[in-house]
């Protein structure tokens, strides 16, 4: 039996947590779907439901993976017997599905950003988003952050992931930071915090909003997929969970928070509403460079700090989606550390060719794994802890924590609330594959 990681402190998981959490989903994702959704009528949803959705999945995936110390599908195998593997499994391939779309899109980010670099970025910068976004710079470019991904996977869990995330979360951090006091003094940003700010009520009771908040929260804190489990297999004692679910729901959600802080002013200041609402993806990679470029060797510098820090959130990230699968081969296969890495990862280097070629198959893997398949697996994983695995639940829980009365709340919220309005959620995002399935055929 090979030896399982574990974390050099607790500092070092949440980081890495953490780390996992904020991606390219809190820097893009949310403030997209807050312009969408009525901005802060968006965020104040957003918020109830971390709180009450997000925290109890998160929780049960933090006690699933402390108590059985193990990669997802024997977890599920030990928390539910062999019939509950099959779920385990789906994990890792929802996670390999993600991860061969997602460095696509770090590629992206890490071509601008050396674009920012050489100040090589052209005036037009749709034409040449869409000549980097699909063909063989994009392949090269996916494949330079699966290379980085597996160079510190394969190092193990606290000499690989532990020393990258204690480094590079607090640098994001300071780059986030940073870029919203930029952002705060551009002329004309007010109407952005605004409309960022104030809730437009009309938009909150559309279902469109609502699951949009929900699908959108699980995509953030990776949930839904074992990643959380994984990271909390390495844990080892009897710490207080519901704390670390909370803290690291809250830092992810206060990322997110502070990229809309960036985002909307940029938005207004250089007034790409109409860019931004045609497209999710143009938003970030056509307009913000477009601005950007028009402040001369200031934008050069801020465009730096930007795609810096959205590809340190995707590298993290990546991370984490990666050791999902490598932590099952190395668990269920036997196979060493080194080798789970480089053969799972450039298994998903060559299953995120696709992606590389199209960016309409980026959007339908997005809308599959990363939405549907999400939030179909936080659905299981409140049946399976609320009803069938409770008691082990409640005990594991309250073995680091000394609220019995909460502990009984969540359970409660894992066999109500949670199931369903993930159940509605699930509804919608299967609805939405259509429309995304049909953009790959046009
Ligand atoms: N949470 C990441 C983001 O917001 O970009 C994406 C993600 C990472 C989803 C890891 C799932 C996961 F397991």
């Amino acid at each position: 039996m090979v030896q399982r990681g574990a974390w050099g402190s607790n500092v070092g998981f949440i980081l890495a947590a953490v780390g996992g959490a904020v991606g390219l989903g809190n820097l893009w994702g949310f403030a997209y779907s807050a312009s969408q959704g009525g901005g802060a009528a968006f965020v104040v949803l957003y918020f109830v439901f971390v709180l009450v959705v997000g925290v109890p999945v998160l929780t049960a995936e933090l006690v699933i993976g402390r108590h059985t110390k193990r990669s997802p599908i024997a977890a599920l195998g030990q928390v539910g017997g062999a019939r509950l593997k099959w779920v385990g499994l789906m994990f890792v391939l929802v996670g390999f599905g993600i991860l061969s779309f997602y460095s696509v899109i770090m590629g992206w980010t890490g071509r601008l950003l050396v674009d920012f670099i050489r100040g090589s970025v052209p005036e037009d910068t749709t034409a040449h988003f869409a000549a980097i976004s699909e063909g063989t710079g994009a392949i090269v470019a996916h494949l330079v952050g699966m290379l980085l991904t597996i160079l510190v996977i394969s190092r193990g869990v606290q000499r690989g992931i532990e020393r990258v995330s204690v480094v590079l979360m607090p640098t994001l951090f300071l780059l986030i930071a940073a870029l919203a006091v930029w952002a705060s003094t551009l002329s004309g940003g007010g109407p952005g915090y605004a409309f960022y700010l104030h809730p437009d009520l009309s938009r909150i009771f559309h279902t469109e909003t609502i699951t949009g908040a929900a699908g959108q929260a699980f995509f953030s804190l990776s949930l839904g997929m074992g990643a959380m489990i994984t990271y909390a297999s390495y844990l080892p004692g009897h710490g207080n969970l519901p704390a670390k679910a909370a803290i690291i729901a809250l830092s992810d959600t206060l990322v997110a928070f502070v990229g809309g802080l960036v985002t909307f002013p940029v938005i207004f200041h250089f007034g790409l509403q109409q860019q931004v609402s045609d497209s999710a993806i143009g938003a970030l990679f056509i307009a913000v460079p477009r601005g950007l470029l028009s402040l001369g060797g200031a934008g050069q510098v801020v465009g730096i700090v930007f795609f810096s820090a959205l590809y340190i959130a995707a590298l993290t990230s990546a991370i984490s989606l990666l050791e999902v699968v490598s932590s099952a081969a190395i668990d269920s296969l036997g196979w060493t550390r080194a080798r789970a890495g480089w053969l799972g990862g450039g298994a998903i280097a060559l299953a995120g060719i696709p992606g590389a070629l199209s960016s309409d198959w980026v959007g339908f893997l997005f809308q599959l794994v990363g939405q549907a398949f999400l939030v179909f697996g936080g659905l299981l994983l409140a049946v399976i802890v609320g009803y069938l695995w409770k008691d082990a639940a409640r005990a594991e829980l309250l073995s680091g924590f000394r609220s019995p009365a909460l502990a009984t709340a969540w359970i409660w919220l894992l066999r109500t609330v949670v199931p369903l309005m993930l159940a509605v959620t699930l509804y919608f995002a299967v609805l939405a594959l259509g429309p995304a399935a049909k953009a790959l055929f046009s």
